[in-house]
């Protein structure tokens, strides 16, 4: 099973980025474990700050991996192009969100990925991408 775990702006810096918010771990540390303990499903990641690239990256994997885990970051709240992306290809993908974006600004709550997603997972720190992970998992 191939999943990829894909992170946009600024998530590049978690571990050093408002730990308040997002934690203490980089991503990278996270994702090591995460690999650790999913043994058997291939895990890839990629992250860029740039929304070109996360769309030539959705249009790239989207057409014949299993599923994409996908943090748009702030483009979450600003990219109908992303949102589209999203929708043009055939691999499903889950929305995360590491802080509970409902719980702050309103800017924050609208989604343009959130209605071509099979479903969002918000809040639960870098645990929302192990709880997406586990929806391909225990699916088979
Ligand atoms: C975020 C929430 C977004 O609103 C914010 O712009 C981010 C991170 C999260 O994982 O909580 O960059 O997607």
């Amino acid at each position: 099973m191939k999943i990829l775990l894909l992170n946009g702006p600024n998530l590049n810096l978690l571990g050093k980025r408002e730990p308040e918010i997002y934690g203490t771990a980089t991503f990278e540390a996270y994702f090591a474990d995460l690999q650790k303990r999913f043994p058997t499903v291939n895990l890839s990641y990629y992250q860029s700050n740039i929304e070109g690239h996360l769309i030539d990256k959705l249009h790239e994997v989207g057409f014949e991996w299993d599923g994409i885990i996908l943090n748009a970051g702030a483009y979450t709240h600003t990219s109908l192009a992303l949102g589209d992306a999203v929708a043009g290809i055939s691999t499903p993908v889950v929305e995360v969100h590491i802080s509970n974006v409902f719980a702050r600004e309103s800017v924050r709550h609208h989604s343009f990925i959130a209605p071509n997603c099979i479903g969002s997972i918000s809040g639960f720190g870098l645990r929302s991408y192990e709880l997406a992970l586990k929806y391909w998992v225990d699916k088979g």
